[in-house]
This record gives C-alpha cells, sequence and structure tokens, in this order.
C-alpha cells in the first residue's frame, strides 16, 4: 500500500533486458510537497491534481492533517485541502527529522496565524543541510526567531516586505520565503533565489490564490503582499528527476523508452549531457524517447542549482558512465555527502574513485550483480538502474528510501521488459 514502505523490503532485479516501450511520468514530489503546504495560506479550499502517490506525500498529508487541515481524495492523483479549520501551529520532530520539507510550514504558519513552532530538521544522509538561509530571511522579513530545545519558534504579528539576498539559492528557502511573502506587508524581493521549475509551479499556484508575484523562474523574485489568499485548482508538473531517471534507464539498458510527459525545457541540461556522451535522445511533442544503442562516451559533470545539471540526477549519470568508453569525473557542488552510492556500485564492478567532492569513473564493459544498499533516494534508483543493466541479480536493500519519491517503480519498469520484483522483508 502506498505511504507504508516497509524497512526491510528489497527488490530484486535480473539485469541484461533492453527496457523497450513507453512509460508515463507522475507530478513531481518537490513541486507537490511545497503546494501542499501552501494550501495552510487560505482557509478556502485548494485542489491539486496530478499529486503522486509516495510516502513523502503521505507524511505531509499526515502532517497537515495534525494542524488540523482537512483532505479528501477526489480520485488517485487528485486532492481537496481545506485549511479552514487549523488549530496547531506545530511540526513536530518526528515528522520533520523523517522528512525535512515538513520545514515549509514554517512560511505559511507564520504568514497566516502569526506564529509558528517547527522542529529543525538535523543532518541527513547526503549532506548537513541546515536551515539558516530560511531564518535569515523570516527575521528579515519581521520575525522574531528563537532557536529552544530543537525547536524554531516563530512568531510576528505582521510580516513586513523586505529585501532578501541569499547568501545560496537554496530551492527550499525560496519556497518557505515566497510563501511567507505573499501575506507580507508591502514588497519582498528574493535576489539570489532559485530559479526550479519546483519554485514556478509554486508561483503559478499561488498567484491563483491571489498571491502578487513575478519574476519566478529568475534569479531574482518580486512579491507584492496582499491581505489574504482564496482557495484555487492546480496541476502538479511532471517529475523532471523521474523522467531523467527512466531516460537513462533507456540509456544504460541499450533500449528504447519513450518517457510521455517528459519536459525537454525542464531538463536541457541532461540532454546536453546526453548529447555530449552520444546518447541518442529525441524530443517529441508529449516526451522524450531515448535509444540507447551504444555506450556512452566519458563526459565531466559539475551539479549547479538549476538550470545547472541536477544534483538529485547524479547518481542515475555515475551508474550510466560507470559502463561508458573512457574517463568520466563528477563534481558535486551542492551536497557535500552524495557519493554513498560510488561505494555500492564498486561492489557491481564499477571502476569509481571519490575525492572530495569529485568522483572519477573509469567505464568498464560490464557490471555483475551482487546484493547492495541503498542510502538515500536517488542513491537507490541509481543502485536499481546499474541493476537493470548488470549480468545476473542485484539485490537492493533499504528501498523504502525509494518508495519516498518514485511511484510504483516497479510496476512501470516491469511494464517496460524490466524482470523487477519485490521481496517482502523478513
Ligand atoms: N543550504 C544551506 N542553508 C539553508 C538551506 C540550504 O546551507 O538554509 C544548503 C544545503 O545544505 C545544501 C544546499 O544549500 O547543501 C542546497 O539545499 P536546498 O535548500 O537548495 O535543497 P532542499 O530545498 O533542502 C530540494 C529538494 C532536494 C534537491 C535539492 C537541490 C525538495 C523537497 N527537496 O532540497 O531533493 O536535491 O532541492 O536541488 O524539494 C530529492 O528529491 O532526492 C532531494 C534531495
Amino acid at each position: 500500500m502506498w505511504g507504508r514502505a516497509d524497512y526491510m523490503d528489497k527488490i530484486v532485479v535480473r539485469g541484461g533486458t533492453p527496457l523497450q516501450g513507453e512509460i508515463v511520468v507522475s507530478g513531481a514530489k518537490n513541486a507537490a510537497l511545497p503546494l501542499l503546504f501552501a494550501t495552510l495560506l487560505t482557509d478556502e479550499e485548494c485542489r491539486l491534481s496530478q499529486v503522486p502517490k509516495l510516502v513523502d506525500i503521505h507524511t505531509t498529508l499526515r502532517l497537515l492533517r495534525d494542524l488540523g487541515v482537512q483532505y479528501d481524495w477526489l480520485n488517485e492523483h487528485e486532492v481537496a485541502l481545506s485549511s479552514r479549520l487549523v488549530r496547531c501551529f506545530e511540526a513536530p520532530y518526528e515528522l520533520v527529522k523523517t522528512m525535512r520539507a515538513s520545514f515549509l510550514t514554517l512560511g505559511p504558519l507564520l504568514a497566516r496565524f502569526g506564529r509558528a513552532r517547527v522542529s529543525t530538521p538535523g543532518g541527513c544522509a547526503i549532506g548537513a543541510r541546515p536551515v539558516n538561509i530560511h531564518l535569515d530571511g523570516m527575521q528579515r522579513l519581521g520575525a522574531s526567531i528563537r532557536l529552544r530545545q530543537g525547536y524554531v519558534e516563530a512568531e510576528a504579528s505582521k510580516l513586513r516586505g523586505a529585501y532578501l539576498p541569499l547568501e545560496f539559492p537554496s530551492v527550499g528557502a525560496t519556497e518557505n520565503l515566497l510563501m511567507a511573502a505573499t501575506l507580507a506587508e508591502g514588497v519582498t524581493i528574493i535576489d539570489n533565489a532559485a530559479q526550479e521549475p519546483e519554485i514556478v509551479d509554486l508561483a503559478l499556484l499561488l498567484n491563483a490564490m491571489g498571491a502578487r508575484i513575478s519574476g519566478a523562474g529568475t534569479s531574482r523574485i518580486t512579491i507584492e503582499g496582499v491581505t489574504s489568499l482564496h482557495g484555487a485548482n492546480h496541476v502538479v508538473i511532471p517529475d523532471r528527476v523521474e523522467a531523467g531517471t527512466f531516460l537513462t534507464a533507456a540509456a544504460i539498458t541499450s533500449g528504447d523508452i519513450f518517457v510521455r510527459g517528459a519536459r525537454a525545457d525542464h531538463l536541457a541540461a541532461l540532454l546536453q549531457t546526453f548529447a555530449e556522451t552520444g546518447v541518442h535522445f529525441s524530443v517529441q511533442e508529449d516526451g522524450i524517447r531515448v535509444t540507447g544503442n551504444r555506450r556512452p562516451c566519458g563526459v565531466n559533470i559539475t551539479t549547479l542549482p538549476y538550470p545547472g545539471f541536477p544534483t538529485d540526477l547524479q547518481a542515475q549519470l555515475m551508474a550510466m558512465l560507470s559502463l561508458g568508453v573512457g574517463h568520466s569525473t563528477i563534481t558535486e557542488t551542492i551536497f557535500e555527502n552524495r557519493f554513498m552510492h560510488a561505494q555500492e556500485l564498486v561492489r557491481l564492478g564499477a571502476d569509481i574513485h571519490v575525492q572530495g567532492n569529485i568522483a572519477t569513473i573509469h567505464g568498464v564493459t560490464y557490471l555483475t550483480g551482487a546484493p547492495v544498499m541503498a542510502t538515500d533516494l536517488r542513491a537507490s534508483v541509481s543502485l536499481l538502474l546499474a541493476g537493470l543493466a548488470a549480468q545476473g541479480e542485484t539485490e537492493v536493500s533499504r528501498v523504502y528510501h525509494l518508495d519516498r519519491g518514485y511511484e510504483r517503480i516497479e510496476e512501470k519498469l516491469s511494464r517496460i521488459g524490466a524482470r523487477i520484483r519485490r521481496v517482502k522483508g523478513s
């Protein structure tokens, strides 16, 4: 059942089959999460469609329900939410520690109710991930912030518009501050803002709710505060990371996959890398097709904020380049500890050396199945991709990470020919 990943579940794949056929992209997890939190900004009903059924969505709905939000699934992927009866302003440690995006309750609660008590998330498997940029911005908007017993306690009788120059274009901080500023008095400018498509999607919903936001998708976002927001309907954008993962699955298995819903405008950096490595793709009106007919050439990749190469596709590309011709380097600049998959890929026969934030990959001609362990969401899927290309059987344990971000992945992959099954943990 969705929303209940079993800690001990494993996924077993038997590699060597080129994947072929069509796969449909789900709505974007990283867009849906802030959109769900944004509905806290109004007492009217909002409807979101193309919401993926994922563990992180389930966790978000649980948190929202605890705050007093009422919600209803109208169909498989459409949810109606009403924050009319919100009576609690706290995001507890138990939830924030399992899903950092819960920190996005801070901006909306503070803006609408004048107070919020939100646990700090702590570090995670891919890095320290502090929240200083969120807090600095909230203070500039006039909030008083106290850190007590692991919680951020924020108060403001009324937020005031301000100039918010971000020291780094943090996705989460941009989202939190954007939401908070919609109900602030006066004009807010977020400079050095994150430009990800998920930010644009959030601004679209907020504007549909009556906010006055311009410049989302550029590095300078201007928000004219309004006194209240109203209900709205919104369709979540397709998941660019899921799409990129399936496109890479075609390349790594020498398959031929049409990814319906994949948007080339959101995947320009990946497609540029495909072009450099000789992976053949064609952009069509309603999706992208990759035909993997030969081993990719080596390439140098550096992860960067959007529109640069996304850190969320770094692990998948490392799996692909492990089977490339010649050598590649990957420089990870977003998270300080996001190479945990490298050693697991080495267990499958990859030749990868990590030094600091640079991984050097010497392409090998084949990988061999082995038991491996997933450490985070994107690491898990990179091991799955490598397993699909490897000779023999690969058993990926700790796949509960996968269920946080990939909707019905075994089903989707098996429909295009993958020999994949989930084994219940014992
Ligand atoms: N950072 C700070 N201070 C802050 C905020 C961020 O130093 O106050 C640092 C972080 O420590 C990190 C870097 O800035 O080193 C980037 O963090 P950012 O805030 O941009 O990321 P995020 O909002 O925590 C979102 C996605 C991640 C994705 C990153 C980068 C969601 C729910 N999560 O995280 O997605 O990797 O942006 O694009 O949108 C995933 O889906 O697997 C995932 C990890």
